[in-house]
């Protein structure tokens, strides 16, 4: 019985420690999605039609989430590179926000949030 309860206790706190770490993730990412995207994308994610493309139910913002890190890195017509603006834990944290913002979360193909592992070894391709 006792280990039972362990088991439990372990498992709650486990959930915890994850939840906390991924609002964290989050509340950095908003930041930086503030700092360096809204003034194009919008605070809404909106965009502006036929200048900045929406950030909600895009398929790149939605597919796995490399795709998005490709665009950060590689810039896209107007839009800067961001490669040496950034570090690649910070790219992985505004993805994983936009990815889970404005309702995307529910129209995530992988639910899998990007680690700044994952962009490095972009970066060095
Ligand atoms: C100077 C304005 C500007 C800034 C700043 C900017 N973007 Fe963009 N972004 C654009 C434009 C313009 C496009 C469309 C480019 C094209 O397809 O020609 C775009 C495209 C995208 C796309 C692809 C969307 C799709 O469905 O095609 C993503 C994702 C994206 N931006 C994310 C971001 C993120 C995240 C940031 C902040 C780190 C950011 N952008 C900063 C202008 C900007």
């Amino acid at each position: 019985m006792r280990k039972k309860q362990n088991h439990f206790f372990y498992l709650a706190l486990g959930l915890l420690l994850t939840q906390t770490t991924l609002a964290e993730g989050w509340a950095e990412g908003f930041d930086l999605f503030m700092n360096n995207c809204s003034e194009c994308h919008q605070r809404s994610g909106r965009g502006i039609k036929g200048i900045y493309p929406s950030l909600i139910k895009s398929e790149i913002v939605t597919g796995n989430g490399l795709d998005i890190a490709q665009v950060l890195i590689i810039g896209r017509g107007e839009m800067p590179s961001f490669a040496d603006a950034m570090t690649a834990k910070e790219m992985a944290q505004i993805i994983n926000y936009i990815r889970h913002a404005w309702g995307n979360e529910k129209n995530l193909k992988t639910n899998v949030n990007v680690s700044a592992d994952n962009i490095l070894q972009l970066l060095q391709k």
